[in-house]
């Protein structure tokens, strides 16, 4: 079933246009990840959808029912249209406690004193912070406060929460494990989230599926798989993953495949999104794609080792030939000197700069 329909959403903020017909659907019990470089519209979307901006045309709609609709002239209140919302400072009241924190979208929708102490209680022991509840937000770490603030969101049970950038205040660890924590809390609840992230893995370890921004408009929607493997696009390519970035031009241009011309270098590659015959184009290739082999062949170029950096599990190794250099993973360190660096042309996507 589905949750959450936004359809052809356009959105200016005086003469700029933000979001320029934006479409997506979130389904019940989906996390549904907004990605995009900084500025492509993912928060104005967000705030759209909350209510707290004004498109001028298009449609939104949770389970069937209208919240905005450019051509009826609806346009119901934040308040009214029931989401849970989780920006970026999340600002808890710093003179209540955890519990009040949590207690006040109750007290707000005129819950009475026994249901607001069960409910509150649920909402904490359901994200492990059930004994924190006398605690004011000054005695809780980042990590905590994070919580709470998704208490707060959650704890009317909203058909459907909205969170932007909900992890970014947290340190690198703290965030790897809120991450787990955040899916199996939303995914329990039956809950349908939309999701704010500027950061691929992050989308990635979240969502179901991933919707990236570029510029007001959606580039590419689909499973994390989708944008990682299939991508329909150099942009969405770069954007997903470590990459390489080779310049040349676009030569022997057939169905899906293409050869990247690189000074006398050829190399071979899918095509992706429009590429012409003859015209500037870039390559792109992740780290882990290219492979080291052990002798000249299809796709591969005797390339220099620059340097090389040891990251524990694996070596990092820069290769050089002429005005090209590659970054590519090897499992053991690497004499200097020459190596046969190969790039598998079903790996390496070849489209405009
Ligand atoms: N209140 C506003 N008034 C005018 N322009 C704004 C306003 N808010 C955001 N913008 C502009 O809209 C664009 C999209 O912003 P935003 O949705 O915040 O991007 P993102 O969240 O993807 O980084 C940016 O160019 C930003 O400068
Ligand atoms: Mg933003």
């Amino acid at each position: 079933m589905t949750d959450l329909i936004v359809d052809n959403l356009k959105l200016r903020y005086g003469s700029n246009d933000i979001l320029r017909g934006v479409s997506l659907s979130v389904e019940k019990g989906q996390i549904v990840a907004l990605l995009g470089p900084s500025g492509s519209g993912k928060t104005t979307l967000l705030r759209a959808v909350a209510g707290l901006e004004t498109p001028f045309e298009g449609r939104i709609a949770i389970a069937g029912k209208a919240l905005f609709d450019g051509a009826a002239r609806t346009n119901l209140p934040p308040e009214q249209r029931g989401l849970g919302l989780v920006f970026q400072s999340y600002a808890l009241w710093p003179h209540k406690t955890v519990f009040d924190n949590v207690a006040y979208p109750l007290r707000l929708r005129g819950v009475s004193g026994s249901e607001v102490e069960k409910r509150v209680a649920k909402a904490l022991d359901s994200i492990g912070i059930g004994h924190l509840g006398a605690r004011f937000p000054h005695e809780l770490s980042g990590g905590q406060q994070q919580r709470v603030a998704l208490a707060r969101a959650l704890v009317y049970e909203p058909p459907v929460i909205l969170l932007d950038e909900p992890l970014s205040n947290l340190d690198a660890k703290l965030r790897e494990e809120a991450r787990v924590w955040l899916r199996r809390l939303i995914t329990e609840l039956g809950l349908s989230a939309l999701c704010v992230t500027h950061d691929q893995v992050e989308a990635m370890a979240l969502a179901d599926r991933i919707l990236l921004l570029n510029g007001g408009v959606v580039e590419q929607q689909g499973t994390p798989e989708d944008l990682y493997d299939r991508p329909k696009s150099t942009f969405v390519a770069e954007f997903m993953g470590t990459n390489n970035r080779l310049l040349g031009v676009a030569t022997q241009v057939a169905a899906d495949r293409a050869v990247l011309s690189i000074g006398e270098e050829r190399l071979e590659g899918l095509s992706c999104g429009p590429v012409s015959e003859g015209r500037e184009a870039c390559g792109i290739i992740r780290l882990e794609k290219i492979r080291l082999a052990p002798g000249p062949g299809h796709n591969r170029l005797a390339m220099t080792r620059l340097a090389e950096m040891y990251l524990g599990d694996r070596y990092e190794v820069v290769f050089q030939r002429g005005p090209l250099t590659v970054r590519t993973f090897s499992p053991t360190r690497l004499e200097g000197g020459e190596h046969w660096v190969e790039f598998p042309p079903e790996a390496f996507w070849i489209g405009s700069r």
